[in-house]
């Protein structure tokens, strides 16, 4: 981790951040994070500008071809089948420009009428900016609703599918380090000259509690990142969910692996224009930071608000097993120029070092009686790398 960097970026945004640490003396990096992705109006996702796309900052897997949307649109049909109920709700969280929304409502509206017409598509967005692309591409479809929070709504009052695409990475994080076997949270300062300066305090009970509950040791002289958000969130929407399933997709790994000494540095990176860096400090409100996800604290806490684990696989295998190799051979049968690009694109979502691997989905259930499904059929060589 770099030490000294200079404060830069949106200037409205990098003197609230100033007046902030004037006023406490030092933030959490957690806040500093808070602030700089969604301070109101000029945060990185509060504030319009394109993040997602060629012509933002970073891609996703609904960007690239709506096979994602259509086969995650086949694992719901299941879901609802399974459920047995008429009013089946599908909620998505932070669905970014509403393109995975789209894609699933389309596949859902043209191949199982039944089901479209029986569901209602909730999205809880925290981006104004996101909201207002959203309601623009979905406004041919008559069952989404907006609602803010998953506070609103009533405990145990959702019955169908939970899920999000890319959403716990973009939650603000804790930093903490290990020196001379002591945990330290990194807390942020600035100098006259603007110069961040990181500095090392005592972590907060809230920390030393998730590092025992999941057992967590990090190996001496490790920097790495704590979400408290992602676990108190799971929790929510385990709390709210009646019946039916959670299921999170997103880059991440379990604690053994997450840990491990290689990642000495932890995973924070920050993206601006299709690049990567460790500059937190610079393009602030303009550049995405984000960090991989501890799948094994989603487990965890979703089991206290009542989530079982149904299975924990990565995306390839979930994609190829509700028949992307299908839609392969179609393409590859048709031939021409338009189906040979979306091969192409296509291939990306499920190559190993790529997002087929990088990218896990974990599902859990609550109140279903033989939660199997299609999606987790053939699962991925067991290894550490898949314990929870
Ligand atoms: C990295 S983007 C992913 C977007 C989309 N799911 C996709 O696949 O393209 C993260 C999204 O989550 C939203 N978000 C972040 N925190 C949120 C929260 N607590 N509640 C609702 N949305 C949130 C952001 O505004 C953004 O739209």
């Amino acid at each position: 981790m770099i030490q000294m960097m200079k404060l830069t970026g949106k200037q409205q945004l990098v003197n609230i951040i100033k007046n902030r640490i004037k006023k406490e003396g030092s933030i959490s990096f957690r806040d500093f994070m808070d602030i700089a992705l969604y301070y109101p109006e000029l945060g990185y996702y509060t504030s319009p500008k394109a993040k997602i796309g060629g012509y933002g900052d970073f891609f996703t897997a609904s960007e690239l071809d709506k096979a994602f949307g259509e086969l995650l649109g086949k694992q719901f049909v299941e879901i609802y089948q399974k459920l047995g109920e008429k009013n089946f709700q599908i909620v998505e969280i932070g669905a970014g420009k509403g393109y995975l929304a789209y894609d699933i409502l389309n596949f859902l509206r043209a191949n199982f009428e039944d089901v479209y017409r029986n569901s209602e598509y909730i999205i809880i967005e925290k981006s104004p900016y996101h909201v207002n692309l959203q309601k623009e591409i979905l406004k041919s479809f008559d069952n989404v609703r907006w609602v803010q929070d998953i506070i609103d709504f009533e405990d145990e009052s959702i019955t169908g599918v939970i899920f999000s695409n890319e959403l716990f990475d973009s939650f603000p994080v804790h930093l903490i380090r290990k020196i001379n076997g002591k945990i330290y949270e990194i807390y942020i300062t600035v100098d006259q000259d603007d110069n961040v300066k990181e500095i090392l305090k005592d972590p907060s009970e809230d920390i030393i509690r998730y590092l025992k509950e999941l057992n967590i040791n990090i190996p001496e002289g490790m920097t790495t990142e704590i979400n408290l958000d992602a676990a108190d969130y799971i929790q929510k929407i385990g709390k709210k969910l009646k019946k039916g399933y959670v299921i999170t997709i997103d880059y991440g790994y379990p604690s053994a692996e997450l840990y491990k000494y290689y990642r000495m540095k932890g995973t924070l990176l920050c993206y601006y224009k299709h690049r990567y860096s460790e500059n937190y400090y610079e393009n602030v409100g303009m550049q995405d930071i984000t960090s991989h996800v501890n799948f094994s604290a989603l487990n965890y806490y979703g089991k206290i608000a009542g989530l079982e684990l149904t299975g924990f696989t990565d995306q390839a295998h979930f994609l190829t097993n509700l028949g992307l190799m299908d839609i392969f051979a179609q393409l590859q049968e048709k031939g021409d120029y338009e189906s040979y690009e979306r091969l192409n694109r296509l291939k990306t979502l499920v190559l190993p070092k790529g997002m087929g691997e990088k990218f896990k989905v974990l599902i859990q259930h609550k109140n279903v009686e033989n939660p199997h499904l299609k999606g987790l059929e053939i699962l991925p060589y067991s290894s550490e790398r898949y314990k929870l």
